[in-house]
């Protein structure tokens, strides 16, 4: 028996099993690269789902997270922290937030929706509008504008009054979006959905129509933003500037942390004292995590290095791919008759970690810091990969 069956026979015994049996047991990670327990190397082209944005070990969050954790790890939210209110100050700037924007720390990407939520609850209305194929969380306010079936319905009743429609359908959101409605909410490059990009126009249009109606736009950039599609967040490469954001994920680099950000004074404005909390959130270990991966990406041009490393995804012919989609660095890799499951596997055998995240397309979100060379190396064992996925599937009765 190695140490990883051992392991996952003792997970089978003391989990929770909503994750199915995990593929792996890790023990450590350098750089682009994990170690399983029973000492075999991965190339991570996942990344934990686009969180370690530096990779694994990366000293400056090493050393940022061992120096603060020195000092003070926890304050509670009766005090606050230099490295809250410097984190905030930071995504501010980054995000071009206006005079009178705001911040509100949270541990978690459905943490930051709930508190969006709240946020349009209290323009006065009720009614929410989201895309068909979003994902916003799993807690019961982001479930409901989560619009998968089996993740929503075993937990119904949800939150009423959540409106889907067809992503990029601007009739349907035209239709949809009036003045009852108190927020549009969207991904600018739907993650879960298969890496499905927004276009500008619908965004512009988003922003438009939630502009005339009085409705808020609420962007979520837990997957796509901090440089992840080579932009800050994705929803910059439009133009356009949303009333409020969400962010977790990459932004404490695998330290958990997740934000609200509320654009402009009135926005900022809704939430009063009271009205929202959580204990750990602005904790100084994690927004000290976040302040090392904005200076990191900053300092080693990062937004730049995404955009180069990322071209080589943009026309990948190889035999068995049908196409790529997405931007920077959170891509799919459409497959052409061979189910992405069965890649996962081949590519996992070969020492690479990619994430089914369809039947039929694989996802990539690497570390914002990995180089040509390895992904250049993934490319040139993709042939082989899908040959072996390819061949098990005809050798399975
Ligand atoms: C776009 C998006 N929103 C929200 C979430 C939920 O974040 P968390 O898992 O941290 O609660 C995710 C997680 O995958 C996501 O990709």
């Amino acid at each position: 028996m190695t140490a990883g069956s051992d392991l996952l026979g003792r997970y089978a015994g003391s989990m929770v099993q909503v994750f199915g049996t995990p593929q792996l047991v890790l023990a450590s990670g350098d750089g682009c690269w994990v170690t399983d327990v029973d000492g075999k190397r991965y190339l991570d082209l996942l990344s934990g789902i686009a969180v370690n944005a530096l990779g694994h070990g990366h000293p400056a969050l090493v050393q940022a997270v061992t120096k603060q954790a020195e000092s003070a790890i926890h304050v509670s939210n009766f005090f606050t922290s230099e490295p809250a209110i410097a984190l905030a100050e930071r995504i501010l700037a980054v995000a071009d937030a206006p005079e009178g924007s705001g911040v509100f720390f949270a541990n978690s990407g459905t943490e930051a929706t709930e508190a969006a939520i709240k946020l349009s609850r209290r323009t006065g209305r009720t009614r929410i509008i989201a895309l068909e194929g979003s994902f916003h969380g799993r807690s019961t306010g982001a479930l409901a504008l989560t619009h998968k079936a089996a993740y929503r319905e075993p937990f119904e009743p949800l939150i009423p009054e959540v409106v889907f429609v067809p992503p990029g359908d601007a009739e349907a959101l035209t239709a949809a979006v009036d003045d009852a409605t108190a927020a549009v909410f969207l991904e600018p490059v739907q993650g879960e959905a298969g890496v499905r990009e927004l276009s500008v126009d619908y965004l512009r249009l988003a922003r438009e129509l939630t502009s005339v109606h009085g409705a808020l736009l609420v962007v979520d950039e837990i997957q796509t933003g901090i440089g992840r599609t080579g932009d800050w967040f994705a929803h910059q490469a439009s133009g356009i500037v949303p009333d409020a954001m969400t962010l977790a994920k990459g932004l404490g680099g695998g330290v958990p942390i997740g934000a609200l950000v509320t654009f402009g004074p009135d926005v900022t404005a809704l939430l009063t004292t009271g009205q929202h909390g959580t204990t750990f959130g602005g904790n100084p270990l994690a927004c000290a995590a976040g302040l090392a991966v904005l200076d990191t990406i900053e300092r080693d041009h990062l937004l730049e290095h995404v955009r180069r490393v990322a071209a080589l995804l943009d026309d990948v012919r190889i035999e068995g791919v049908a196409g790529t989609r997405g931007r920077g660095l959170l891509r799919a890799i459409e497959l052409d008759g061979i189910p992405s499951a069965a890649v996962m596997v081949a590519a996992r055998d070969a020492g690479f970690i990619v994430n089914a995240v369809t039947p039929t397309a694989l996802r990539l979100a690497p570390p914002l810091v990995i180089s040509e060379e390895q992904l250049q190396g993934f490319l040139d064992a993709l042939p082989s990969i899908l040959e072996a996925a390819r061949a098990a599937g005809e050798a399975a009765p």
